[in-house]
């Protein structure tokens, strides 16, 4: 038996064809219908209480929050943290909520597909979507994947809850959620055969009562058709209803939706909802049976899930810090050990002169210090394999990794620092290096000239730290030690920034920043050869970097860097830093706080009933305007004012337009996307119970633009040992030349892949990609797949990501062309982007390398139609489009006006 395995969604970059929607539970709030991100969250909050309450009543505690509808995140969190007796983060717990639901409002990226839906009575698919998801989110969870989990589970409970407002579950008078959904063993029985009758037409507007009497009678399971260009469906069937579901306008007229409370059903709104919710908790108490308690916490977000990854030179120089290294990692591991922030994963990447790798990953502190206490150093004198090390460290760890480089040595593969750098902004990882062997502290070695380190390589090694947030930190084997203290508050729970600024070359400045009464043990880092600085307190209380013990706090010099921990005291406010220095230099405020912020750029999907959105999975591109998703965590209300595009090492900012799309999310559009690298910075006001105080945040990665794009189509599902092969296009309005390509993915897969594609300026090329899964990967595993571009000399790269969101049966699914938004003539049908020939055809090869968009003819306004109508078979140079036969037929049984039209159109080209 084959067994379908491995899943991967490929996420095409730019904006993808929408029509308008086939509509769902709402992704934007509106009118007090409730969104699938409140049923996601409500779910999600009760889940928790509920397993916090049993958690309590175990241990002989008290829990005495009550469990209702009214669950606020900060009451969960705090009532979870009675139970266990200890503090649990609400920034991670908050943002796995967000994580769940960006895939979950992604899903209708898949409006053709009736089964992510469940329209058209098709129940069966749409099962299967849910139980394999549910598969994909257990074997994410066991494989420590937990991003990836979220993801899936998005995805599985956005169709689940589907199924409440498609279909009529509530009109039957069930009060309890369907279990099949989530049971594959259990049959879905009484569903609605393909003749059987189930509506008859509403009275005017009022859908109260459509619902044919022996269908509520013999509890038959039906729902709702739904066409965007046709009117026809099989006789006698429901619709979804809706301005744009053209079979309600026929025999049997309206709909049965509860979408919202103006939709068909929308009196049944609130119900469905409900039972939505409660079908959620069932989901994610089937995941927390499967893989217990501790996980379904980290899945949740409640429990750290930190991964501690270590990089370690082992060329013969290092010799000298190997010992010296090893004390300060054990200390690192031990001091965490049995905590609330004990690394959830720890993993170990070796490298040389001659090679690097392989990557160990393991659970167990103690495996771990073994590990580390059989390094020892080769006999080589040549420059590391650094990049490489680093670059497989940062494919597969999981995102959001601390980092540690240990090195004394110069670079053999700098050639690498691009792709290091498009990872670390992919994973959003934090990279720290420990040089051992700077100019600054060079002095005493007797190491190989090649293996000295040039200011051009500490230059590196600065530039890559500062992207990921992290430091460069230059030490020499006697203060090693003191570093252990900076990586201790590096890996801390919950560190939010505050502040990142890195200068160079220098000049003086006054920096400003806000401390908000959610802050806690605060840290200012100045790093840099020769920086001066004082620091001022609000009430005007001043301390210089060279006073050790000092009103504001003590200072602590680690080789370059210096620490200064704030006193508790006098906090909140406006704070200066002046620093002058004459050489480059960094300036860092972090602190622990529960209120952080997530930020993605997203693509809009434009449809019928209001906006949704998608990540995206790809650098944005410059000159052009972009969409940030802004999530505020921790806090029940936020207002926030600002949300800049600040360059990292320029004096460019771009201001965004802030629309918020619930309490603590926002929507921000930028006109344009700064040239070089920038941090997105966030002002506004936290709105307490007993207080409103202003408060500021930082994304602690930069963030960078292109003006490549790589664009991709792929099947979905791959199978184990089979090649797996996927066709991508760059494009470039840069230079034209060689351009570097590489893939890999977060498995570490076999990938081959063209070296370089040739691109003429302005133009693009084509490359295939083709990757084997081991025979023994387990089935459900869902993997992410990165692909490169680099312009020639370095000038540009970026990157496209697949993977991640979902199974799909649908083999059409991964076929999609992307809107050019160029708009093709009113009546147009198959346009390729600059078409000048004539009338539509009823067959069409689309080429590769053009961009299609397909409208229908005659509508009014001419909105797009749906790519459900179309027949997709590969070709050679490209892809036969076709109406199908159905189609076909139902054009000219229509009796509608516009299809009438396309049919004159289709005939006279026969
Ligand atoms: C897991 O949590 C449930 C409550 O949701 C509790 O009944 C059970 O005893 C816990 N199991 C373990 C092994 O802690
Ligand atoms: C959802 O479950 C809760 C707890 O089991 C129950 O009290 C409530 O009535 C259920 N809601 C619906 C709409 O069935
Ligand atoms: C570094 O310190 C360790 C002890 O912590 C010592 O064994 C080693 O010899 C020192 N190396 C150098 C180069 O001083
Ligand atoms: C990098 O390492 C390779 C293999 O050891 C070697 O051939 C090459 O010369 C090195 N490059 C540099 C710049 O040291
Ligand atoms: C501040 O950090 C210390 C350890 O450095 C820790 O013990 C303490 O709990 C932290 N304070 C808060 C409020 O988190
Ligand atoms: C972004 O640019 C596109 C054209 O490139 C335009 O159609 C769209 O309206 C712009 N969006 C905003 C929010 O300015
Ligand atoms: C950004 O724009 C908002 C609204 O127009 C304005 O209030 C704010 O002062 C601007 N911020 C900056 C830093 O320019
Ligand atoms: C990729 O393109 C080649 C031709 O360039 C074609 O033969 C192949 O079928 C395509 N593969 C996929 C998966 O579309």
């Amino acid at each position: 038996m084959v067994s379908l395995v491995v899943a991967a969604v490929f996420l095409l970059q730019g904006a993808l064809f929408q029509p308008p929607q086939a509509a769902a539970f709402k992704v934007l709030p509106a009118d007090g219908s409730l969104t699938h991100q409140q049923i996601t969250e409500a779910a999600f909050l009760r889940k928790m209480a509920e397993v916090c309450r049993d958690v309590a009543a175990a241990r002989g505690q008290e829990f005495t929050l009550p469990i209702n509808n009214k669950l606020t995140v900060t009451a969960v969190q705090r009532a979870c943290s009675n139970s266990y007796s200890s503090l649990l983060q609400i920034s991670t717990f908050s943002l796995a909520i967000s994580q769940t639901s960006i895939s979950n409002a992604a899903v209708d990226r898949k409006q053709f597909s009736t089964a992510h839906h469940f329209d058209n009575e098709d129940f069966k698919n749409g099962r299967d979507l849910i139980t394999k998801g549910i598969a994909a989110v257990k074997v994410s969870m066991k494989q420590g994947r937990y991003l990836s989990a979220r993801s899936s589970l998005g995805a599985a409970c956005h169709t689940l809850q589907d199924f409440y407002s498609h279909s009529n579950w509530v009109e039957l008078g069930s009060t309890a959620p369907f279990s099949p959904l989530i049971r594959p063993e259990l049959s879905l029985n009484n569903l609605a055969g393909p003749n059987t009758k189930t509506c008859k037409s509403c009275v005017g507007k009022d859908c109260s009562d459509n619902i044919l009497q022996e269908v509520l009678q013999q509890k038959i399971l039906t729902s709702g058709y739904f066409r965007l260009l046709l009117s026809t469906k099989p006789a006698g069937k429901c619709s979804h209803g809706g301005l744009f579901d053209m079979t309600s306008y026929e025999d049997p007229t309206g709909g049965i939706n509860k979408d919202d409370i103006s939709s068909s059903h929308g009196f049944l709104h609130q119900r469905a909802a409900e039972i939505a919710i409660n079908a959620t908790i069932d989901l994610l108490e089937d995941i927390r049976l499967a893989t217990g308690n501790v996980t379904f916490l980290r899945l949740m977000g409640l429990s750290q899930t930190s991964v501690l990854a270590f990089v370690f030179d082992t060329t013969g120089s290092m010799s000298n810090y190997i010992a010296e290294a090893k004390t300060v990692t054990f200390s690192i591991i031990d001091s965490r050990r049995g905590t609330s922030e004990e690394p959830s994963e720890y993993i170990l990447v070796p490298f040389n002169d001659q090679g690097f790798g392989p990557l160990m990953k393991t659970e167990k502190a103690d495996t771990f210090k073994e590990r580390i206490n059989s390094l020892s150093a080769s006999d080589g004198s040549n420059p590391g394999m650094c990049l490489s090390g680093l670059l497989l460290t940062l494919t597969q760890a999981p995102p959001s990794s601390d980092i540690f480089v240990f090195t004394d040595a110069s670079v053999n593969d700098t050639e690498l620092k691009n792709a290091v750098e498009a990872m670390i902004q992919i994973t959003k990882s934090t990279v720290t290096f420990l040089l051992t062997n700077s100019i600054s502290s060079r002095s005493q070695q007797n190491v190989s000239l090649s293996r000295l380190l040039s200011q051009s390589d500490i230059q590196l090694y600065r530039d890559l730290s500062h992207i990921s947030g992290g430091q460069t930190i230059e030490v020499t084997n006697s203060t090693l030690s003191q570093a252990t203290a900076v990586i201790t508050d590096v890996i801390a729970a919950g560190l939010v920034t505050v502040l990142y600024i890195e200068r160079s070359p220098a000049i003086a400045e006054i920096f400003s920043f806000v401390l908000d009464p959610s802050l806690s043990n605060v840290t200012v880092y100045v790093t840099g050869d020769s920086p001066v600085f004082t620091l001022y307190s609000p009430t005007g209380v001043s301390q210089s970097g060279s006073v050790a013990n000092g009103p504001l706090g003590d200072i602590l010099t680690v080789g370059n860097l210096k620490r200064l921990k704030i006193l508790s005291d006098n906090q909140k406010g406006e704070w200066k830093i002046s620093i002058s220095s004459t050489s480059s230099y960094t300036l860092k405020v972090i602190g622990q706080s529960s209120v952080d912020v997530l930020v993605y750029f997203v693509e809009i999907i434009e449809g019928g009933h209001g906006d949704s959105w998608a990540q995206s999975f790809t650098r944005p591109f410059i000159g052009r305007n972009a969409t940030l998703f802004v999530s505020v965590t921790g806090g029940d209300s936020v207002t926030v004012t600002d949300v800049l595009l600040v360059e990292a090492s320029g004096s460019d900012v771009v201001n965004g337009t802030i629309k918020a799309v619930g309490a603590t999310d926002f929507l921000v559009n930028v006109d344009r996307i700064p040239e070089g690298a920038f941090v997105v910075q966030l002002k506004g006001l936290l709105n307490n119970s007993s207080s409103i105080s202003r408060f500021q945040r930082q994304s602690p990665t930069q963030y960078k633009g292109s003006r490549i794009t790589i664009t991709a189509q792929s099947q979905n599902i791959a199978q184990p040992g089979v090649p797996f092969g996927l066709n991508f296009t760059v494009t470039s309005n840069t230079t034209g030349g060689n351009y570097t390509i590489r893939a890999r993915t977060d498995l570490g897969f076999s990938v081959s892949f063209p070296r370089y594609l040739i691109l003429v300026t302005g133009g693009s090329a084509q490359g295939s990609v083709t990757l084997t899964a081991p025979s023994d990967t387990e089935s459900g595993t869902v993997f992410t797949l990165t692909i490169e571009a680099e312009a020639p000399g370095s000038t540009d790269l970026n990157y496209a990501i697949g993977g991640l969101t979902e199974y799909t049966y649908d083999q059409r699914a991964g076929y999609i062309w992307r809107n050019t938004g160029v708009s093709s003539p009113q009546g147009g049908n198959f346009q390729p982007q600059g078409w000048q020939g004539g009338l539509p055809r009823e067959r069409h090869t689309l080429e590769r390398g053009l961009q299609w968009k397909y409208t229908c003819g005659g509508r009014p306004g001419g909105e797009p139609c749906t790519w459900r109508h179309l027949a997709y078979t590969k070709a050679a140079g490209g892809i036969t489009l076709a109406l199908t036969s159905t189609v076909l037929e139902e054009l000219r049984a229509s009796r509608r006006n516009s299809p009438e039209e396309n049919i004159a159109r289709i005939r006279s080209e026969e």
